[in-house]
């Protein structure tokens, strides 16, 4: 997979996607993924060593996984613009009993519903790639978090390693839109992951973005052979 031109990103046809597929969301994450993604969000919500005292923003939240799972945070707020997905992750926190601390908001990340510099972190798990402007969405968060604010964004990347490349493209290209079509009913969305992921930039590319944006020791790790890559990066002063 190469970058290259990329499918329509509207943001109207995105949410519609995502709302579309809600119910299924969380099943044919885990079981695509083999459950990995667990992991990966563990590792990037560590990388923002939270102390309990921290406000986090989870952009593109979901069905607020990370929001949940990053447990070292005083107050998590979740923002996506899917009302549905929203939905989902609404009865998993109050299933959770974590109301209190987690709060779900619907809005954009091109134009967050906060406040300057009033995040204490930032995370965006596997949602930047649908973003149709990145570059805002990473200026969006530079513009509320406070300096010295430390961001998590975890991606799909391209494995390098030549066997492992091949497979992983058939896997993404063929295995992953026929079982996403068979569970979730949606013909587009997982024709699309696979289409969004090759259009995302290049981790040196992303990560140039971010120190654009305003984020200072950006760094891009690849996690599982490059399957994912974890950006992090601290809010400049
Ligand atoms: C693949 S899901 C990831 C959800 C969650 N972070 C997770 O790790 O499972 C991508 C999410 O990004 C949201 N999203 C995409 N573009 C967005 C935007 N511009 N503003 C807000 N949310 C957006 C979608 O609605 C969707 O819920």
């Amino acid at each position: 997979m190469t970058h290259q031109a990329g499918p329509d990103k509207a943001p109207d046809r995105i949410a519609g996607m995502f709302d579309a597929i809600a119910p299924r969301y969380d099943f044919l994450n885990h079981a695509l993924s083999l459950g990995i993604d667990r992991r990966w969000r563990a590792r990037a919500i560590r990388s923002l060593r939270l102390t309990g005292r921290e406000t986090l923003l989870d952009v593109c939240t979901g069905t607020a996984d990370v929001a949940l799972q990053a447990e070292g945070a005083a107050r998590v707020v979740g923002v996506d613009f899917a009302a549905a997905m929203l939905r989902i992750g609404l009865q998993k926190v109050n299933a959770a009993r974590e109301a209190s601390r987690v709060t779900l908001v619907r809005g954009d990340a091109t134009a967050l519903p906060v406040p300057d510099a009033a995040v204490d972190a930032a995370t965006i798990a596997f949602g930047i790639r649908n973003v149709e402007r990145p570059d805002r969405a990473c200026a969006e968060l530079a513009r509320v978090m406070r300096p010295g604010a430390r961001l998590a964004i975890l991606e799909f990347g391209v494995p390098r390693v030549p066997g492992l490349r091949a497979l992983y493209l058939a896997y993404f290209k063929y295995l992953l839109p026929f079982v996403g079509r068979l569970v979730s009913g949606h013909r587009a969305a997982y024709s699309y992951l696979p289409a969004s992921v090759g259009a995302f930039p290049p981790p040196a590319e992303f990560a140039a973005m971010l120190t654009r944006a305003g984020f200072r020791a950006v760094r891009a790790d690849p996690l599982t052979l490059g399957i994912v890559y974890l950006y992090t990066g601290v809010r400049g002063r």
